[in-house]
């Protein structure tokens, strides 16, 4: 029997197990996903017992994505760009591998709402942290050509297309006056985490009713920014899908094909709303 797990603190809240456990039991798989609490100050000794305890791979969530990488033996060329791990898998020969699956995550959940013809379309991404960038190299990979990034503090937009090699920074200012011109915006930042006391960086309203706005949290299911793009008549992405097909290209490096993610992100959609 294989197991796997998903780290973090707190962890209570993660999906991940319900997720991974319904697509063994549907795949036929004889595995099963726990989650385990590890505090920042155990992490090297939770990753040595679970490699121990012969563990086939697991997830790595907040506050762990960037402190594990030095306790791994290999990273991934996306992982490394990100300086980000999300996804361990336990090689043949006992070594730990890191992934991150978030970027890609994000790209195949956009492309199975929307397809894939808008490669060429204007892209808005708000926010420059490490989300934002795994994003952002992914949309590039995947052929999108015409990206600008948006930031409060301008100067890690100009990195993050410096890092990137092609695209424009503009101020908050800018895209909020400019927001119309944009096809797919992209809401990375934590702004959209408080419920309660949220406030975008910038005003919204110019949104055009032909975007597609996109945001990477998915709890709330529908955040204020996704809100405001329904109720203007856009096309909504959640973050349910970015969770499931992150979490899908996880499976597919465990164990070699990839799950029902369309089932997935109607389930979850159901329990979140
Ligand atoms: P993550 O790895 O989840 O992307 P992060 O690296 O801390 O997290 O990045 C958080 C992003 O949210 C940043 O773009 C941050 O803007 P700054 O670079 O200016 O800090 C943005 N952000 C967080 N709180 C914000 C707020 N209240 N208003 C505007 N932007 C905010």
């Amino acid at each position: 029997k294989k197991w796997f797990a998903v780290i973090g603190d707190p962890i209570a809240q993660s999906k991940s197990p319900e997720m991974h456990n319904t697509w063994f039991d549907l795949d036929g798989f004889d595995a099963s996903y726990i989650p385990i609490r590890v505090k920042p100050e155990d992490l090297e000794k939770a990753i040595n017992s679970l490699n121990l305890l012969g563990v086939s791979g697991f997830n790595v969530t907040i506050p762990h994505k960037t402190t594990i990488i030095p306790f791994l033996d290999e990273i991934d060329e996306t992982a490394k760009l990100m300086g980000a791990v999300n996804t361990v898998v336990r090689l043949k020969n006992g070594h730990l591998k890191g992934y991150n699956t978030d970027g890609v995550g994000f790209v195949r959940s956009l492309e199975e709402k929307v397809g894939n013809e808008l490669r060429n379309q204007p892209v808005l991404m708000i926010g420059a942290g490490g989300a934002a960038r795994g994003i952002a190299f992914a949309l590039k990979n995947q052929g999108y050509e015409n990206i600008t990034v948006t930031n409060r503090t301008l100067s890690k937009a100009r990195d993050l297309i410096d890092a990137l090699g092609s695209g424009k920074v503009i101020t908050n200012e800018e895209a909020s006056q400019m927001l119309n011109k944009y096809k797919i915006i992209i809401q990375t930042t934590s702004a959209g985490m408080n419920y309660g006391e949220f406030s975008l960086p910038f005003s919204i309203d110019r949104m055009s009713k032909d975007a597609i706005a996109s945001d990477i949290v998915y709890n709330p299911l529908v955040t204020p920014f996704l809100q405001h793009a329904k109720e203007i008549g856009a096309t909504v992405v959640t973050g349910v899908g970015m969770f499931v097909h992150q979490g899908a290209i996880a499976y597919e490096h465990w164990l070699g094909q990839y799950p029902d993610t369309k089932l997935m992100v109607e389930k979850l959609t159901e329990q979140l709303n």
